[in-house]
C-alpha cells in the first residue's frame, strides 16, 4: 500500500467514478471524433486522471498524449502512455492537435473566469487549423439534483472514506470533501472545489479566444442542450476555419 495520500485518494476517487462506463463514454468521444474530424490522427486529453478513457482510446486514438495537473493520478497510468503533468491553463507543448478532448467535468476545476479564458486561449494555440475541442461542462442544475446523492461513505481496500459535498448557491461553487482513514488509523482529508459556470459564458470566452461553438449537445447523445441542461458537450472548433 502507498504512503501517499494524494495517490490514495486518487485511488477513492477512481474507486467513486467505478460507476461511470468508461468504456460507453470512449465511445461517445470517439464517435464525436468520427462525426467531427474522422481524418484527425494527433490527439490530447486534458485533465486525463488516471488514464481510466485513455485506456479503451489510445488504441483508435494514435498518438495520444495525457495531460493532467496531478502527479499522483498520472502515475496511475501505464508508462508506455505519453504522460505530461501540467496546468490546462498552461500547456507546455508547441505542436498541434486535431483532437483535444476533455471529460468529466474538468472545466469546472478552474475556479476563476481569468482561468477559463486562459484555458481556452491555451487550446486555441496548440488547437491544429481544421481541429477539434471537446469537453463536457456541469451546470448548476447538476449541482442542485446531485449534492445530495454525493454525500455517503464507505470501504474500498479496508480504507474508509466519507464523502461530503456542498453547493453554494451564492458563489457557484462545489465542494467535495474526502476523508479518508487507513487501516492504521491515520486521517487525511482533501477538498475538490469547482466552479459552475453560467451556460452563456462557454461562448463568449471561446469567443474572445478565437474559438466557436459549432455544436452543444445534451452529454452523451446528439441532441441539443439550452441553460437547462446539467450537463453539456461542447464542439467547438478555431472560428479561422471557417473561412
Ligand atoms: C473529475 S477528474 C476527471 C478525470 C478524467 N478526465 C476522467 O474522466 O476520469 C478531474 C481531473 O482534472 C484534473 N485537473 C484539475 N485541475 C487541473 C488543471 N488546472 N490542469 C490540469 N488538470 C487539472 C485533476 O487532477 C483530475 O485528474
Amino acid at each position: 500500500m502507498t504512503k501517499d495520500p494524494y495517490k490514495i485518494v486518487a485511488k477513492i476517487y477512481g474507486h467513486l467514478m467505478k460507476t461511470i462506463s468508461y468504456h460507453e463514454w470512449g465511445k461517445y468521444i470517439s464517435d464525436l471524433k468520427e462525426s467531427y474530424y474522422s481524418e484527425a490522427n494527433s490527439f490530447l486529453e486534458i485533465a486525463s486522471g488516471s488514464g481510466k478513457l485513455a485506456f479503451y482510446l489510445h488504441r483508435i486514438f494514435p498518438n495520444l498524449v495525457l495531460l493532467d495537473i496531478s502527479k499522483s493520478m498520472l502515475s496511475l497510468i501505464d508508462k508506455d502512455f505519453k504522460r505530461v503533468c501540467a496546468d490546462m491553463t498552461s500547456i507546455p507543448m508547441k505542436g498541434k492537435f486535431d483532437f483535444i478532448y476533455s471529460t468529466f467535468d474538468s472545466i469546472n476545476y478552474l475556479m476563476t473566469e481569468e482561468a477559463l479564458q486562459q484555458y481556452f486561449v491555451e487550446v486555441h494555440r496548440v488547437l491544429s487549423d481544421k481541429g477539434v475541442f471537446t469537453f463536457d461542462a456541469s451546470l448548476e442544475n447538476n449541482s442542485l439534483k446531485n449534492v445530495r446523492r454525493l454525500n455517503r461513505k464507505g470501504k474500498f481496500q479496508n480504507i474508509l472514506y466519507v464523502q461530503k459535498s456542498n453547493y453554494n448557491f451564492e458563489k457557484k461553487t462545489h465542494s467535495n470533501k474526502f476523508k479518508v482513514k487507513l487501516e492504521s488509523g491515520e486521517i487525511f482529508e482533501e477538498v475538490h472545489s469547482q466552479k459552475i459556470y453560467n451556460f452563456e459564458l462557454y461562448f463568449e470566452l471561446a469567443e474572445n479566444a478565437g474559438l466557436y461553438v459549432v455544436d452543444c449537445f445534451e452529454a452523451f447523445t446528439f441532441e441539443d442542450a439550452s441553460g437547462d441542461s446539467e450537463r453539456i458537450q461542447f464542439i467547438m472548433k478555431r472560428i479561422d476555419a471557417k473561412c
